[in-house]
């Protein structure tokens, strides 16, 4: 078994999670090792978003979550995300009245680091990546089309330097073309 095997990135075992009195999620085992991708599958309702939300510390939840070796379950949303979850919900959480680069700036997690040219990205990569971005700069996020919300949503997480990022229905809004590009096919 290597290295990687032994010791996932993530390692979630028998985990539970409720709404209320609605037990959702049964004993959910999943690992996600360096570098891998991991899809979630299944029909509406099955529990796909609930997992990822536990992971992140959003609803009550039992079990194990363990990040880079570290037991997160019981931590909050964002110590979680200090220790470098990044999670992109669904509802894409746009901040409607800044601007596109605005919103991107909020996603920076450690700003000293970033000003010092120690991050992964910056904004000029994110615009690399979405020329399209690049062209709403100085717009606000509420008035963007959905899959440039989209674009903004995953840029402002990558902006946060993450180990590992949830993407909560990724592909959501994304005109066909770049969600061809982005899977590499
Ligand atoms: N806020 C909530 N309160 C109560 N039940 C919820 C809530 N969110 C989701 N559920 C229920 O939890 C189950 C799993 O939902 P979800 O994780 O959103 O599924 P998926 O993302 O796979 O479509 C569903 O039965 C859904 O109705
Ligand atoms: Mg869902």
């Amino acid at each position: 078994m290597s290295d990687a095997a032994s010791n996932p990135m993530l390692q979630v075992s028998d985990l539970h999670a409720y709404y209320g009195k609605s037990h959702v999620l049964h004993g959910v085992n999943l690992h996600v090792n360096a570098g891998e991708i991991v899809c979630l599958l299944g029909r509406n309702g099955v529990g796909r978003s609930t997992t990822a939300k536990a992971v992140m510390g959003q609803v009550v939840a039992r079990g194990n979550i363990r990040f880079k070796g570290r037991e997160i379950l019981g931590q909050k949303a964002y110590e979680i995300a200090r220790l470098g979850v990044g999670y992109v919900p669904e509802d894409r959480s746009i901040f409607p009245d800044l601007t596109v680069r605005q919103n991107l700036m909020l996603g920076i997690k450690d700003p000293r680091a970033h000003s010092r040219g120690e991050g992964r990205w910056n904004i000029d990569d994110m615009y690399a990546l979405f020329p399209r971005l690049k062209e709403r700069d100085n717009t606000p996020g509420g008035v963007l089309s959905g899959g440039e919300q989209q674009m903004l949503t995953l840029c402002r997480t990558l902006m946060g330097d993450p180990d590992l990022i949830m993407i909560d229905e990724p592909t959501e809004g994304l005109a066909p073309k770049i969600v061809e590009r982005s899977s590499g096919t």
